[in-house]
């Protein structure tokens, strides 16, 4: 088999690099190591930035989400027992003079359009590509081989995006060529997915002394809420009651009594990484998404990050194809991280101010509270919240 682009991946970024390089009449083909319905079953976060949902739109297939996914103008920051409103729009309208709000609209749901927009395209993806090797990405002529159904195949190309994931095989391929930057956070977010209503019909972002808490939703009748846990937790040990309980404890007086509990649909624990590996260019290979990055899921950039990779990848490859020239996929490396830091820094600071850590004790705590005390009652503060919460504007 051959092709000009080899995406190696279908999740949200080799999906949505695929769509794009589609659109723009460059062929390319994707490799995943899972099967589709492995894919679809995989429950991540919610949160489109607004320039994320608009590259659905432009692609032609943000239908869905603008019928079934929520508009949200503001999150609720709870701290002290009580709740402060932070107003996305009308912030962003005063800093910029352009209003802007996130969609909430999961990640799976993404996915599942991308996936059926792929068939009715006509486009190749190859599902249960095992042992997928990268090879030739430092000459002029890549090759990845992998197995299927038993049989050894050949897939050759003239560039290959590394869209495999924290745990895939592209930054693998080129590891003692790249610098990484990490940090661990010492405890996980313990998720449950439930169907019941949404506490509040905005998202809230809970700091208290027993850890942080968020509340989201994925619809109007169905919730999915977090709470800071030890990562020597088991999720055996967290039955529902003892989960509801202490999501309660951390809530303010009037979430706790308003907060309707049922059977959980889904539980698990997650950690928390910030990480990066630089650069995302080796010859012919390109790294997006999370093959390339990790952020903490408080302030859901991870998703939006992978928009943000393969927007300028995709702007590249296009150049590349037009022109013949290759400046603008020189320029990919430098342009995409510069976007992930930003993000990786918001993360972070969401992260510091939100959660309980072990070693800061009680001045930790006057600390995030002295800041969150801050940001809600400064104009200019809550602005900058604001901005990279709706996601930063993209540099074309
Ligand atoms: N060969 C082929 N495919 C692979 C391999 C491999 N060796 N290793 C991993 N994959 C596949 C995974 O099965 C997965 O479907 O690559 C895909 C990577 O998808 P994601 O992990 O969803 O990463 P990405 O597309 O960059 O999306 C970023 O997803 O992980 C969340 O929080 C993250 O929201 C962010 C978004
Ligand atoms: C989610 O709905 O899963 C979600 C929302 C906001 C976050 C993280 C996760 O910051």
């Amino acid at each position: 088999m051959k092709t000009q682009v080899a995406i190696v991946g279908s999740g949200p970024a080799g999906l949505l690099l695929g769509a794009l390089l589609h659109k723009a009449g460059i062929d390319h083909v994707i490799l995943e190591q899972r099967s589709k319905d492995y894919v679809l079953s995989r429950i991540r976060a919610g949160v489109l930035e607004q320039g994320s949902g608009e590259m659905l739109d432009e692609l032609g297939i943000g239908a869905r989400m603008h019928a079934e996914g929520l508009v949200h103008d503001g999150i609720e920051l709870c701290f002290r027992g009580r709740r402060h409103r932070i107003d996305l729009h009308g912030l962003t309208a005063a800093a910029t003079g352009t209003g802007k709000s996130v969609m909430v609209y999961g990640q799976t749901e993404v996915t599942k359009d991308l996936m059926e927009a792929r068939e009715a395209w006509g486009l190749t993806t190859v599902y249960e590509a095992e042992d997928v090797a990268i090879s030739g990405w430092d000459a002029t002529a890549p090759t990845i081989s992998y197995r299927k159904d038993g049989r050894q195949h050949q897939l050759a190309c003239e560039y290959v995006a590394g869209c495999d994931g924290f745990h895939g095989v592209s930054r693998e391929t080129v590891a003692d060529r790249i610098r990484t930057y990490e940090r661990v956070y010492p405890f996980g977010w313990l998720g449950v997915l439930s169907e019941t209503p949404p506490v509040s019909h905005e998202l809230i972002y809970a700091n208290h002394e027993r850890g942080f808490a968020l509340c989201s939703m994925r619809s109007p009748t169905r919730s999915r809420y977090y709470v800071q846990c030890s990562l020597e937790d088991k999720v055996e040990q967290w039955s529902d009651q003892r989960f509801w309980d202490e999501l309660r404890s951390r809530l303010d007086e009037k979430a706790a009594d308003t907060l309707v509990t049922g059977a959980s649909i889904e539980k698990s624990i997650a950690p928390l990484r910030s990480f990066v590996a630089e650069p995302l260019r080796f010859g012919r290979l390109f790294l997006a998404g999370d093959a390339a990055h990790i952020v903490p899921p408080t302030g859901a950039k991870g998703l939006n990050l992978a928009v943000s990779d393969v927007r300028y990848l995709s702007r590249a490859l296009i150049e590349r194809y037009r022109t013949g020239e290759e400046s603008a996929l020189d320029g990919y490396s430098a342009r995409a991280l510069r976007r992930v830091w930003k993000a990786v820094r918001f993360s972070w600071w969401m992260t510091s101010m939100m959660h309980r850590f072990p070693d800061t004790g009680e001045f930790g705590q006057k600390i995030q509270e002295s800041e969150l005390d801050y940001l809600t009652h400064s104009t200019p503060a809550a602005m900058s919240l604001a901005e990279n919460y709706v996601g930063l504007p993209f540099e074309d």
